[in-house]
């Protein structure tokens, strides 16, 4: 039989809605030949006549849930790359981590540091933030450091957990960095060491099902570039969800081009453009970075 590979408005519709009810990315009607694009090898490969068996398979057969996170993986977006947006990074060794050393000696705290990358796609950021962390917190050897990293692109975490890449995708890597930190294995292919897998714990976590339940506050949260593909609802749900989650003087890292305008209700004060730290109730001003 062949093959209807064209999508129809009512199977977009459908398709469209599933992906928001599963995860909050919001699909303009433009996407419309993108989605069919993207998913109609998945049709092919399981025997599918059309969008709308598709639809049917996702959602009555008994592997559709396994189905959804190939689907996901598919029409994600995880664009990514180390260092990208390379100010965050230096923001972090020059005002935040010397402002969290300072407090904790001030206020007697334990000297702990969770960072969490949300939306952390094939690991990128999360090694970043690891060889940042590593080397500004490497002569305070006493300090606890740990880095959570999550995503709901299942195929894009399992590469993160590899640590392995290309040397295309270790270009934008300063060889200082690539040096110290990773090692070949491979002509082309190089591991990310121990000492920053060591630091990092990868996870499956869909963020439009905010708020999180974590057993610890998090100091510092990077979601770059993940809720400008969300919808409006979701993304204030993430954001509250943040908020609950952050200690009271944390801060919340946002793409170049995202901000909390309109979303935040004055949970977060802007620190410099992008990033945020968490308005507490008592704690000054005076107090904060
Ligand atoms: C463009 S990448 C950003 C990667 C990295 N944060 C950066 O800025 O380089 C966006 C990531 O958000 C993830 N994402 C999208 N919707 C998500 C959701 N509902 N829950 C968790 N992750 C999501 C995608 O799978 C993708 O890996």
């Amino acid at each position: 039989m062949k093959h209807s590979f064209d999508i129809t408005d009512n199977e977009f519709e459908l398709l469209k809605g599933l992906i928001y009810n599963q995860t909050g990315i919001c699909l303009d009607d433009c996407k419309k030949a993108f989605l069919a694009s993207r998913l109609k090898k998945r049709l092919a490969s399981l025997h599918l006549n059309s969008f709308r068996e598709y639809y049917n398979y996702l959602i009555g057969h008994p592997r559709g849930q396994k189905e959804m996170m190939q689907m996901i993986s598919l029409i994600t977006t995880g664009k990514t790359e180390f260092f990208r947006e390379e100010e965050h990074f230096k923001f972090l060794t020059t005002n935040v981590f010397p402002y969290f050393l300072k407090r904790t000696i001030a206020n007697q705290r334990r000297p702990e540091l969770y960072i969490w990358s949300a939306g952390c796609s094939t690991g990128e950021e999360a090694y970043s933030l690891a060889m940042v962390t590593n080397d500004f917190f490497n002569v305070y050897p006493y300090w606890q450091i740990e880095i959570l990293a999550t995503d709901i692109d299942i195929e894009a975490l399992n590469k993160a957990k590899a640590g392995i890449y290309t040397e295309k995708e270790i270009s934008s890597l300063p060889l200082t960095y690539r040096k110290r930190y990773f090692h070949k294995i491979e002509p082309q292919k190089f591991k990310a060491n121990d000492t920053l897998r060591r630091l990092i714990t990868f996870k499956y976590l869909n963020l439009s099902t905010a708020p999180f339940y974590f057993g610890r506050k998090f100091d510092v949260i990077f979601c770059r570039n993940v809720i400008i593909y969300l919808h409006p609802e979701i993304k204030k749900k993430i954001i509250q969800g943040f908020y609950t989650t952050l200690a009271d003087d944390g801060f919340l890292f946002l793409g170049h081009s995202e901000s909390l305008l309109s979303l935040d209700r004055g949970l977060f004060s802007l620190v410099t453009p992008s990033i945020y730290q968490k308005a507490s109730l008592g704690i000054s001003s005076n107090a904060r970075l």
